[in-house]
């Protein structure tokens, strides 16, 4: 038996409608996640993302195919998953009529957490993810903002083993992401799992171990964002804002999209001196960066619905 925190293999999911054609949201989807990682799920809307986690968090049941969390199936022994996971739901509303520092102890304490260390946290919490000016409002005056804060320092504190986060950061500031990121790390330094899929590639970047790209239901590449960039091609990004016309004589180092007089030249590290050197004979300014993950997602995902 799997102790993996999360394993699947061949999840199903279609959606029956009523009177109309049935949807399948998830078409076998196989997938792991290593103690203390932190794996972001990707994908443009109505990948399957969010059937994915709310299956793996016991909300909904699968069609067909296994899913287990820290080794119980999660369809068979829902309750036997439980205790080791936490979520933020997609759009999820903490609760209108508690201000933020009751709704966290009140959840910590739900959980099964004794009164001090519930207090403690809380207190962590509040003082952490910046909700101290408003720690004592109720939830429904605050801002969309500072209510997906408040949701998401309530599964930080819970410390659970599993955290499911479906779009923890929308809405929120950048200050208040990075204090999301930063809490999240200190989690899987301490021992917990993360699963998160986020619409914020730099985000993704910044945070995941590993990354899984959805597409229709199905995974269609797994790995690091480095990896992902070298599926495209290179990890490295080359611009001659003047290059169009030589667009042949650079073919050979990799992907070139021209644009109007300008030349984008994606290549391995490895190759740069090279194409550096040829741009300076043809007189050619250059400009290096790296690829982003931004730029890799829109073209592996961008070709795969190509290839259909
Ligand atoms: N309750 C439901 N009934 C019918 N179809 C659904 C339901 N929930 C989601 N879907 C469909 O399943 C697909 C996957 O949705 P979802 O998992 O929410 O994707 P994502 O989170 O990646 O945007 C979409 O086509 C969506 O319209
Ligand atoms: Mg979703």
């Amino acid at each position: 038996m799997s102790v993996e925190p999360l394993w699947s293999e061949n999840l199903r999911k279609t959606y029956a409608v009523k009177g109309m054609p049935p949807v399948e949201a998830l078409a076998g989807v196989s997938m792991n996640v290593h103690p203390g990682e932190r794996v972001a799920l990707l994908g443009r809307n109505g990948a399957g993302k969010t059937t994915f986690l709310r299956i793996a968090s016991t909300l909904l049941r699968p069609t067909s195919g296994q899913i287990r969390v820290f080794g119980h199936d999660v369809s068979e022994h829902p309750e036997r998953a439980r205790p080791y996971i936490a979520v933020v739901p997609q759009e999820g509303k903490p609760f209108f009529h508690l201000p933020p520092r009751e709704m966290i102890y009140t959840y910590l304490r739900a959980r099964g957490l004794s009164r001090e260390t519930s207090q403690s946290r809380t207190e962590e919490a509040i003082e952490r993810m910046g909700l101290a000016e408003f720690a004592d409002r109720l939830c429904i005056t605050l801002s969309g903002g500072q209510r997906q804060r408040t949701m998401v320092a309530t599964v930080i504190a819970t410390q659970a083993p599993l955290l499911f986060l479906d779009e923890p950061t929308i809405g929120m500031d950048p200050f208040a992401r990075r204090e999301v990121w930063a809490s999240l790390r200190d989690l899987t330094a301490k021992g917990s799992t993360i699963l998160l899929t986020t619409h914020y590639l730099d985000e993704a970047e910044a945070l995941s171990h590993r990354l899984y790209i959805v597409e229709r239901g199905q995974v269609i590449v797994s790995g690091t964002s480095d990896d992902l960039k070298r599926s495209v091609g290179g990890t490295l990004k080359v611009s001659l804002p003047q290059g169009a016309s030589e667009v042949e004589s650079f073919r050979s180092f990799g992907e070139v999209v021209a644009d109007g007089e300008s030349l984008t030249i994606i290549v391995h590290p490895e190759r740069l001196g090279e194409l550096m050197e040829l741009a300076v004979r043809r007189r050619l300014t250059a400009t290096v960066g790296p690829v982003t993950l931004e730029e890799a997602f829109l073209r592996v995902v961008g070709r795969k619905i190509d290839e259909d």
